[in-house]
């Protein structure tokens, strides 16, 4: 193990050395991981302007003796070697409030790797300054549960995050579906928002995570407030908290380019995600463990009242309750989905625009709606 050094000296240091270490400082404290001491030289130069920062490759190891606020892991997650050796960092992975994940490949797999990781928040692409400094700015901000140190698959975001991504793993890999996991991780969200209340998941999900496994959260947890708050029974709060967590499976067959591209989407482009629902509905269709509602919600989730939704142009009487539900839930946190290219929309913004779509939306719903959009 390298000697303490000051950061200025990490670019020349870090050649051929496992692990290296900026000077003792009162500076909030980031361990970097990398699987080659050219990432890991990249990444620690430009957090050694702003952090206390200690890097180690990944197959060295070495003994910190501070536990940072924040650990950046820069690998090819298609290694089965750095897997392992992320794996083998778990214990010390989950003291960190904040596990930044940097993707270079960007593909739903290495992302949901990420994800499975333990994972708060994946950058994918090319190392960004700017994306990664922001990120880890306001260190004191609180961990992502209650800050008693739990291993991050206690907590509720984490459970529903990792469900997720195993779920789109499966399907680009044409793998096995865990439908009961799924299940279990919205039992757990809807235990949270009932103690913890909407606004609290809100946060938690839109600071600590982004892109689609941010969007499916959200809408879990709007799906699940709804229906709390319209006094729903439990096995009709199971089945929407089921169908808001398989809505939007067949996005694991959008390239990301697509899904995650700022701003407007052309003709084409848009018609590439609208097959999403027809996707999810033939990936699940002869899954013995997903009911008919389930199906239901993921084929018609962007079905409207008047027709003018898709895929099968349904209208009135032959769309469902819980699809009106998970429709209006769906939209209301795509608006005010977290992302780092745009200010964020405030939901009073976000249920005046659901307000605006009449004939498209049951509008005693959307009447219901305002009180989980504005005060919960
Ligand atoms: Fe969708
Ligand atoms: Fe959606």
């Amino acid at each position: 193990m390298s000697s303490v050094q000051d950061a200025r000296t990490i670019t020349s240091s870090v050649k051929g050395e496992g692990s290296i270490r900026s000077a003792p400082s009162t500076r909030p404290f980031v361990h970097v991981l990398a699987d080659s001491s050219d990432k890991l030289s990249g990444i620690c130069s430009v957090l050694a302007q702003r952090f206390a920062v200690a890097g180690e490759r990944l197959d060295a190891e070495a003994k910190l003796s501070q536990v940072p606020f924040a650990i950046v892991i820069r690998a090819e997650l298609r290694e089965v070697d750095n897997i392992a050796a992320i794996k083998k960092r778990s214990a010390r992975l989950a003291k960190a409030t904040k596990r930044i994940f940097l993707v270079e490949h960007t593909s739903h797999v290495c992302i949901s790797q990420a994800y499975a990781l333990g994972a708060t928040l994946v950058l994918p692409g090319p190392l960004d300054r700017i994306k990664l400094l922001a990120a880890l700015a306001d260190p004191a901000e609180p961990a992502v549960d209650s800050g008693n140190g739990s291993a991050p698959q206690d907590n509720a975001a984490e459970t529903a995050a990792t469900a997720i991504a195993s779920m789109f793993t499966a399907v680009t890999m044409g793998e096995p579906l865990d439908v009961d996991g799924t299940k279990d991780a919205g039992r757990k969200i809807t235990e949270r928002i009932t103690e913890h209340g909407l606004s609290e998941w809100l946060t938690t999900v839109r600071r600590h995570h982004e892109g689609t496994y941010q969007h499916c959260l959200l809408v879990t947890g709007v799906a699940v407030d709804f229906g709390l708050s319209l006094g729903v029974g439990p096995a009709d709060l199971e089945r929407l908290y089921s169908a808001a967590m398989f809505h939007d499976i067949g996005k694991a067959r959008i390239p990301l380019a697509i899904l995650d591209k700022p701003g407007g989407l052309d003709g084409a482009e848009r018609a590439v995600i609208e097959t999403h629902p027809v996707a999810g509905y033939d990936f699940l269709k002869d899954h013995e463990k997903i009911s008919p509602e389930i199906l239901d919600a993921v084929r018609h989730h962007h079905e409207y009242l008047d027709g003018s939704g898709y895929p099968d142009a349904l209208a009135g009487g032959s769309i469902n309750d819980i699809v009106r539900i998970l429709t209006i839930s769906d939209i209301f946190a795509a608006l005010i989905e977290h992302r780092h290219y745009k200010p964020t929309m405030p939901r009073a913004d976000a249920y005046n625009i659901l307000c605006g779509m009449s004939g498209k939306l049951e509008k005693a719903l959307v009447t219901s709606f305002r009180e989980v959009a504005l005060t919960r």
